[in-house]
Formats: C-alpha cells, sequence, structure tokens
C-alpha cells in the first residue's frame, strides 16, 4: 500500500513539474519575459502612464528583463526588441502595426502611407523615396541655404543679450524648411506659411496629448472641438496647396515629394492631403527637435561648440562655398548630429508586425504581434554607449565607431527598407543651419535653467530652452549655393 502512495505522489509530482515546465505561467501566451495585464480592460496602459511615457516604461522593462519583453496594450499582446542581435533578426521586416498608431488617424487618414502594408505598401514607398533620395539634394539646398539665412539675419538683428528661445526659432526653421522642400512654392508667401503652422501647433499638441493621455475628447468638449477646428483648416491650407502646385507645377527637375503624391492619388483629394500631411507631421517636429537639441547641447558643451567652429572655418577656407557637397563632407559637424540624435532620442521607437507565426531570439511570436522596436533603448544602452547620458561627439569619429555595430544607431529606423525616407535630407537641413549659425554666432546657455526631456512621440524638451549669441568676429561668408 505504501509503495502504491509513494508511486502515486511520484507520478502526481512529475506531472505538476511537467505541466510548470511546459506553460512557465498559466497566463502567459508565450515564453517571452515581461507583465501580465495590470487591469483586463486597458492591459499595463497605466503601467506606461505612470512611467511617464512608452520609452521610459521600455527601458525599465528592458532593464529588468533583458532584450526582449511583453506587455500588453489594452487586449493586444505586445513585444519589444531592444539589441543589435534582436535587430537583426527583424531586417527584412517591412509591415507595420497600424492599432499602435491609431492616434494619427484622424489626421493622417487610413490610406496614409504610414499604414499601408504589402505589396501595394512597397510599391508606394519606392515611388515616393524618389523625391527625397540623396541625388536630389543638391535641389533641396537651395531652398535650405535660403531659410537658414533669414534666420541669421533675424538673430543678427537682436539686441545684445537678448534671450532666444530655440523650441521656437527651431520649429520656425523646421516649418519653413519641410513645407518648401515637401510641398513646393506656395510655401514660400509666409502669410500662407503662418496659416499652416498656427493650426498644426495646435493639432500636434493634441496627438501629443493623446499618446500620453489616450483618453480621447469628444468634439463637443473644447479641446475636442479646437482640434477639430484646427484639423479643417489645416486641411484646408493643404487643399489650397495643393491646387496651386497642380497649376504651378514646374519642369522634370523638380520632382517633389507632393508631385508624386499626387500622381499615387488620381483625384483622391482626401488621400492627397493624408499622405501630405504625413510627410509633414513626420518632418517637421522631428525636424525641429533634433534642431534644438543639437544647439542646446552645443550651448552647454563650449568645447564642442569651439571644436566645430574650427572646423567650419578650416572647411570653408579649403572649399569656398556652401554647397551638399561641402557641408556633408564635415566630420565633426556630422558627430555633433549624430550624438544629438542620440542623446537626445529623437523618436524613440517604431514597430513591425508580420501576418505568419515567427520565431525572435529562440521565442515563438504569434502571428499579427506587435514587435516594437525599442530604438531609443538600444541608443542608451550604457554597454554600447558608456554613460549614455553625456554628450560627447567623439564616440561617432570613426576610431570609436569602427567596432561598433550599425545596428547599434538607428535613428531613423533600419527594417525592411522602410527605414525614415527623409534621412539624408534631415543631414543636408539640420549641416546647413547648425552650420550657418555657428559660423556666426557663438551659442551660451542662460543661466540657472533645467532642461528636462518629455519622451511623447517626439521627445521635446519640457520648457522652452532659453539661450544668448554673440557675434563672432571672425566668420566666412558662405557663397551662394552652385
Ligand atoms: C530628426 C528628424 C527625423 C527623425 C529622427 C525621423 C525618424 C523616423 C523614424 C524612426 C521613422 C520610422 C521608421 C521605421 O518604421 O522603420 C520615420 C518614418 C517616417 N519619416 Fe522620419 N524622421 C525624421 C525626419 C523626417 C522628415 C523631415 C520627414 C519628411 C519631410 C520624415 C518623413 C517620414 C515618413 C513619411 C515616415 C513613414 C514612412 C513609412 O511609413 O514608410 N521624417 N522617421
Amino acid at each position: 500500500m505504501l509503495d502504491f502512495v509513494i508511486f502515486a505522489v511520484t507520478v502526481i509530482v512529475v506531472l505538476i513539474i511537467a505541466v510548470i515546465y511546459m506553460y512557465p505561467s498559466s497566463k502567459k501566451i508565450s515564453t517571452i519575459p515581461g507583465l501580465d495585464k495590470t487591469s483586463a480592460e486597458d492591459g499595463n496602459l497605466m503601467d506606461i502612464q505612470r512611467a511617464g511615457s512608452l520609452h521610459e516604461f521600455l527601458q525599465n522593462l528592458h532593464e529588468q528583463h533583458g532584450p526582449i519583453v511583453s506587455f500588453w496594450i489594452g487586449d493586444e499582446f505586445v513585444v519589444s526588441i531592444a539589441s543589435p542581435a534582436l535587430f537583426k533578426q527583424h531586417l527584412s521586416v517591412f509591415d507595420r502595426p497600424g492599432d499602435l498608431y491609431r492616434i494619427v488617424t484622424p489626421v493622417f487618414g487610413v490610406n496614409s502611407i504610414l499604414f499601408l502594408n504589402g505589396a501595394e505598401g512597397r510599391a508606394r514607398r519606392q515611388l515616393f523615396d524618389k523625391s527625397l533620395h540623396h541625388e536630389n539634394l543638391d535641389y533641396y539646398a537651395e531652398h535650405l541655404h535660403k531659410v537658414s539665412m533669414d534666420l541669421v539675419s533675424k538673430w543678427s538683428s537682436l539686441v545684445k543679450e537678448e534671450h532666444i528661445g530655440l523650441q521656437e526659432y527651431m520649429a520656425a526653421f523646421a516649418t519653413k524648411a519641410v513645407l518648401q522642400c515637401i510641398m513646393g512654392s506656395y510655401f514660400t508667401d509666409d502669410k500662407e506659411v503662418l496659416a499652416f503652422k498656427r493650426n498644426f501647433d495646435q493639432v500636434w499638441s493634441e496627438l501629443e496629448h493623446r499618446a500620453r493621455d489616450p483618453e480621447i475628447p469628444s468634439a463637443e468638449t473644447p479641446r475636442g472641438h479646437q482640434f477639430e477646428t484646427a484639423l479643417k483648416e489645416l486641411r484646408a491650407v493643404m487643399t489650397r496647396a495643393l491646387e496651386h502646385r497642380k497649376k504651378h507645377k514646374l519642369g522634370r527637375k523638380e520632382e517633389l515629394t507632393v508631385d508624386h503624391i499626387m500622381a499615387a492619388h488620381h483625384n483622391d483629394k482626401d488621400a492627397m492631403v493624408g499622405d501630405c500631411l504625413t510627410y509633414i507631421c513626420s518632418g517637421i517636429p522631428q525636424t525641429a527637435s533634433m534642431l534644438t537639441w543639437c544647439l542646446y547641447f552645443l550651448a552647454s558643451h563650449p568645447k564642442v561648440q569651439d571644436k566645430l567652429h574650427t572646423e567650419l572655418l578650416h572647411e570653408f577656407k579649403v572649399s569656398g562655398e556652401f554647397h551638399p557637397s561641402t557641408v556633408l563632407r564635415l566630420k565633426y559637424l556630422r558627430q555633433v548630429l549624430e550624438e544629438s540624435l542620440r542623446c537626445a532620442v529623437v523618436m524613440p521607437w517604431t514597430a513591425r508586425y508580420q501576418d505568419f507565426d515567427t520565431e525572435i531570439g529562440g521565442h515563438k511570436i504569434p502571428k499579427f504581434t506587435a514587435v516594437v522596436h525599442a530604438l531609443g533603448v538600444v541608443m542608451q544602452d550604457e554597454t554600447l554607449f558608456p554613460v549614455p547620458n553625456k554628450f560627447d561627439p567623439d564616440r561617432f569619429n570613426v576610431e570609436n565607431s569602427k567596432n561598433r555595430d550599425t545596428l547599434a544607431f538607428p535613428p531613423f529606423g533600419f527594417a525592411g527598407k522602410r527605414h525614415c525616407p527623409a534621412r539624408d535630407w534631415v543631414y543636408l537641413a539640420t549641416s546647413t543651419i547648425v552650420a550657418s549659425l555657428i559660423n556666426r554666432f557663438q551659442v551660451s546657455l542662460v543661466e540657472g535653467q533645467v532642461v528636462t526631456p518629455v519622451y511623447g512621440m517626439v521627445t521635446q524638451p519640457q520648457d522652452e530652452v532659453w539661450v544668448t549669441v554673440h557675434k563672432r568676429a571672425r566668420r566666412l561668408v558662405p557663397s551662394t549655393v552652385a
């Protein structure tokens, strides 16, 4: 009898161990470490809100559980990956899980390139990519040079020691530069730029609000009403810009993004406006943020600023001209821009999914699972970038970069040839304005400020960043663009 009891108990224990081994947690649908739902309805949304942002939530989660983690957004099981090795396993994935981006749908529309997957998505990307490609940079250089010179002359006319709000000036530059390069000459008229900006600022700040607090206000509430009104106005400005472009389209040399958008959507005006707004909303806040952070870092690191100024003096003395081939050749300037993108984590994440079951890092990923690419977590990983919060452009010199995996620095995304289509343009635009300003002005931080990043869809300083500028004694005047 005793033998039978011992046998029976042993069998039961073995069975329990087998069940525990095969199903590590009865609540988990995967072997990926991470969080169970905190609330049946919202999943971990409250945890994300408590962390401050998705980026900060992911930083904590990856620190606790390693480079692959899981959590819940509402009823949706979500995976996040954060290492060059895991990124490599997603190199060819193109499709994007629209659900994670639903807050932008009212602005971009359901037909936006942002949501388009499969063969159709790839084909539209190929078409649109033609316009911002590096071969066309010479064309944009002329416009960017002019917009930069407008800002230089504004700063030249400021009273000595006047405090300058970096966010305000960089947003104004980014708005003009993006509108003119994406939409064309309609936005050489400052009145139209202002009409656009007034409404755009309201729409964007509401989207950032919704990214932090997903409760969407109804159109009857003051906030909801303000958003709807601004969005309607914004669409009206874009429609006028499209009509203007149709009438005044110039020769083939000037194939802008707007021209490809018009060709792709034939007579579907809503879809045209949606794709134009996708490009513009994906471009202005990001470029403004990158520039604000870059000039803030230069103002708070005078030695880096001096070194950059020395490079500018030397290069312009040698080449004597201001041209993409010159400004993009400046190695230290590029290091400063890359370190600004890394340190500030301008766009902290993107995402993909696949319509079949797959595997990452040895874990099964059920089909349609959203996989977040935690770009910001990787760019702040201290094993890849020691003392990650320190601004140090020398991290990006040839010697220090040579053994680093290129996927350790993916500020524009990396997967499925769907990385940011404007990457080359961004380096041209930011190189042009930063070189123009630092060539003429010494930028200094107004003392006593605490500059705190807010990680939303785009990372911005919480409050305006104040600087003063002093005209430099020795400067070279770049010649006009060839
Ligand atoms: C500092 C500036 C910028 C940064 C850091 C940045 C970063 C990114 C990132 C991370 C993505 C997601 C890529 C992916 O899913 O793999 C993206 C997509 C995109 N970006 Fe940018 N971007 C910047 C500027 C711009 C500008 C200036 C434009 C246009 C004028 C632009 C247009 C777009 C568009 C349209 C997409 C979506 C493409 C698609 O869905 O296929 N971006 N960007």
